[in-house]
């Protein structure tokens, strides 16, 4: 699970304090943390279609994280969900960084990525997560991997430095997404 952790309040918000997130729709679990069975609420959707109602559920006051996809192919939380969550202070965990390995299917060649070595980038996973958690509104990115050995390179971009906006729109192109 690579983590920004150029991000402070990560730590109190995210790290090691989300035993569990629930969906959006979910609003009869949210009981539960009355409970004390649950120390952190977060909302979640993987659609763009359900938004509106994800924008509704994060401003409800017991929600504190919020889980959305996002990578260089899908940018709709970038017009209302990530300013949202930033304006509200939420964590904001970041699910399917690969597209769920489309992004991975076409071969970037790695003399493509040499002008990003200073950045600690020596594969294209490591550039994608990079993309992902250098936006300052995104604090987790949680790759799925049935590898030991991609877990570790993912979570090696994990670590600063951070991309600036050059960068991440060089990689959206290279991912053949230029916004
Ligand atoms: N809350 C929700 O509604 C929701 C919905 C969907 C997904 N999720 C969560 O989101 C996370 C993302 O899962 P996802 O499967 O949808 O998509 P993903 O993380 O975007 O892509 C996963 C794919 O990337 C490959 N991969 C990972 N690291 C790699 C590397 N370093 N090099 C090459 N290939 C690599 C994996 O294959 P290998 O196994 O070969 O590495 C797998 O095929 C999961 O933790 C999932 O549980 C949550």
């Amino acid at each position: 699970m690579p983590i920004n952790p150029a991000l402070a309040h990560l730590e109190d918000r995210l790290l090691g304090r989300i035993p569990l997130v629930i969906g959006a729709t979910g609003h009869r679990d949210l009981r539960t943390q009355d409970a004390g069975a649950v120390r952190v609420i977060g909302v979640t959707h993987y659609s763009s279609s359900a938004y509106d109602d994800l924008l509704v559920a994060m401003r409800d006051p017991r929600v504190q994280a919020v889980q959305i996809p996002y990578n260089p192919g899908q940018r709709a939380v970038e017009s209302k969900v990530l300013p949202m969550a930033a304006d509200l202070g939420l964590g904001v965990i970041v699910m399917r960084p690969f597209g769920e390995g489309a992004l991975l299917t076409s071969r970037v060649p790695a003399a493509a990525l040499k002008p990003l070595a200073a950045f600690g980038i020596r594969t294209w996973p490591q550039a994608l997560l990079k993309w992902i958690l250098s936006d300052p509104r995104c604090h987790v990115a949680i790759p799925a991997t049935s590898s030991v050995e991609h877990l570790q390179v993912n979570a090696s971009a994990g670590d600063p430095p951070w991309l600036g906006p050059d960068e991440r729109a060089y990689i959206a192109q290279l991912a053949g997404h230029s916004s």
